[in-house]
């Protein structure tokens, strides 16, 4: 597997690829994002993946600094995974206008207006910070299948927004979620949790599929079900964000005349944000 730090090399390495499949990653890799790598083999001869902790999607007060950084790991795992090549780029070459501190003077991408909602509403800025980036390494990468993780549902959406409204032509495509035994969807954020914390964090799977379940039996009553949910977890120590059940595809609160359905949530276990989403069919 090569490793790429710069944006010359990259582009000079992959100057005669014509099939690549790309997987953006911030880097501190479980088996969620080996199955995106996996996901990529199956759709691309050359498999590229980045890992950047990109400072533009973290808003002032959130986990920038302590975001773990396992490079040594990571490049292990996407290696035995059959990873091609790794980009590993600074965020001076990413954002070539920042001087150590700020990144002011980078131009963004405005997202659509998704993204002022679910996990927007509570991280202004966060998908700007995405859309930018992810836009950066596809003009870098110019992948012809980029894969992304279900888990973070509201993402993909914002992702294939911007394919299609910039013509990017890119297939984008979306890997399950993969989970501990217990349910609780794998994420680098699960490592700030505490042994009991982690059990609880099981909690959150478990809310959804009960709706999940309410809905399959023909309960629309859509309000009720995220209240009853969102009141279940404060009462055991969480502090929720949202959980919301939405139209799968648009992302519009649910309807009872939609029948592909995703019910998506956010909350804190004491100071660690999780979010988790199950897509379903109502019927
Ligand atoms: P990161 O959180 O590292 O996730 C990288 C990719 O792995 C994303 O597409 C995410 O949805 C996917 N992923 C995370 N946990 C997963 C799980 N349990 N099962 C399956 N896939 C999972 O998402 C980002 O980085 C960044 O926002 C990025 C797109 C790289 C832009 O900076």
């Amino acid at each position: 597997m090569l490793r790429i730090h710069t944006v010359n090399e990259l582009r000079n390495t992959l100057k005669t690829q014509k099939n690549v499949a790309f997987v953006p990653t911030m880097g501190n890799l479980h088996d969620g994002h080996i199955a995106l790598i996996s996901l990529a083999k199956q759709h691309g001869q050359c498999v590229v993946a980045s890992i950047f902790v990109n400072p533009l999607q973290f808003g002032p007060n959130e986990d920038l600094a302590s975001y773990p950084r396992t490079l040594e790991a990571d490049c292990k795992r996407l290696e035995d995974a059959g990873t091609d090549i790794v980009f590993l780029p600074s965020v001076q070459e990413m954002y070539p206008d920042f001087d150590g501190e700020h990144l002011n003077q980078t131009m963004t991408i405005t997202p659509p207006p998704i993204a002022t909602e679910l996990c927007g509403a509570s991280r202004p800025g966060h998908f700007a910070g995405v859309a930018t980036v992810v836009m950066k390494l596809f003009n870098l990468v110019m992948p012809q299948v980029a894969i992304f993780g279900k888990k973070d549902f509201q993402q993909v959406f914002v992702i294939k927004e911007l394919v299609r409204q910039f013509n990017l032509p890119i297939q984008i495509i979306a890997g399950d979620t993969v989970r501990e035994a217990s349910g609780l969807a794998m994420s680098s954020r699960n490592g700030y949790l505490t042994p009991a914390q982690k059990t609880e964090a099981a909690q959150l799977h478990q809310c959804l599929t009960k709706i999940v379940h309410a809905v399959k039996q023909g309960n629309t009553h859509f309000t009720n079900l995220e209240q009853a949910a969102s009141q279940t977890l404060t009462q055991q120590g969480w502090l929720v964000d949202y959980i919301s059940v939405r139209a799968a595809n648009t992302l519009k609160p649910a309807t009872n005349q939609d029948n592909e359905l995703v019910v998506l949530s956010a909350a804190k276990l004491g100071s660690t944000r999780l979010i988790d989403n199950i897509d379903f069919c109502a019927k």
